[in-house]
């Protein structure tokens, strides 16, 4: 099945290092980044899932919970588990699925078969409190992703969702934004009083609203 952008997150139940989990149920009120790794035991993965770890307290300020999977089973997770602890310095603290037999992996198309048959690939997939795919990423087994961008998409998501606004390239939180084309100027005046710097009609940059 091809998952795009405002489709609703396929629900699963799976087992995790955190217990059987119903995904929509888990996830409750808030975000989620459901991230794929190739295998339990290789470097990259242990380099992301330590410094996932290492990031909760950003995602819990962003109301995100994140989960990884790995198509490898749950015994094999928490033997990982401790090697990720000693080599990150962080231990695991948000669940890693075990999807041996490849439910959730097939479910949101994570074995893309021309790279591997048997791996996932280096799937994101950010969801929001609604259930809705806000982003996908995919990334070759041999490239470890950054999750500071993760974290600075769900900045530019949340921030949008809340304000007639649009973050420029490499937008990052405190700088300046873009009104969107759909709000025309006499709407732009009530929406932001302090006023625009126009470089261009459909270009008007506006300071990052607050609040
Ligand atoms: C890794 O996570 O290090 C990895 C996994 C599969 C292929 C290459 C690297």
């Amino acid at each position: 099945m091809t998952l795009r952008l405002g489709d609703i997150a396929p629900d699963f139940e799976a087992d995790t290092t955190e217990g059987r989990i119903r995904f929509h149920e888990w996830l409750g009120n808030s975000w989620g980044v459901l991230f794929s790794h190739p295998r339990n035991y290789t470097p990259v993965c242990t380099t992301e899932l330590g410094y996932t770890a290492k990031l909760k307290p950003e995602f819990e300020k962003r109301n995100v919970k994140a989960i990884g999977l790995s198509v490898d089973k749950l015994e094999d997770h928490h033997g990982w588990s401790k090697d990720i602890a000693e080599t990150q310095g962080t231990s695991l603290n948000f669940p890693l699925i075990a999807d041996a037999d490849k439910t959730v992996a097939n479910l949101y198309d994570m074995i893309h078969p021309n790279a591997s048959d048997t791996f996932t690939v280096r799937s994101v997939f950010i969801v929001d409190h609604n259930k809705k795919i806000r982003l996908t990423l995919t990334y070759p087994a041999s490239t470890g992703r950054n999750f500071d961008e993760v974290l600075r998409v769900i900045d530019s998501l949340q921030l949008t969702d809340k304000y007639k606004v649009a973050t420029p390239v490499n937008w990052k939180q405190g700088d300046d934004v873009i009104i969107v084309p759909a709000v025309n100027n006499e709407d732009a005046k009530k929406l932001f009083p302090q006023g625009w710097k126009e470089l261009r009609p459909y270009l008007r940059v506006v300071p990052q609203p607050k609040g």
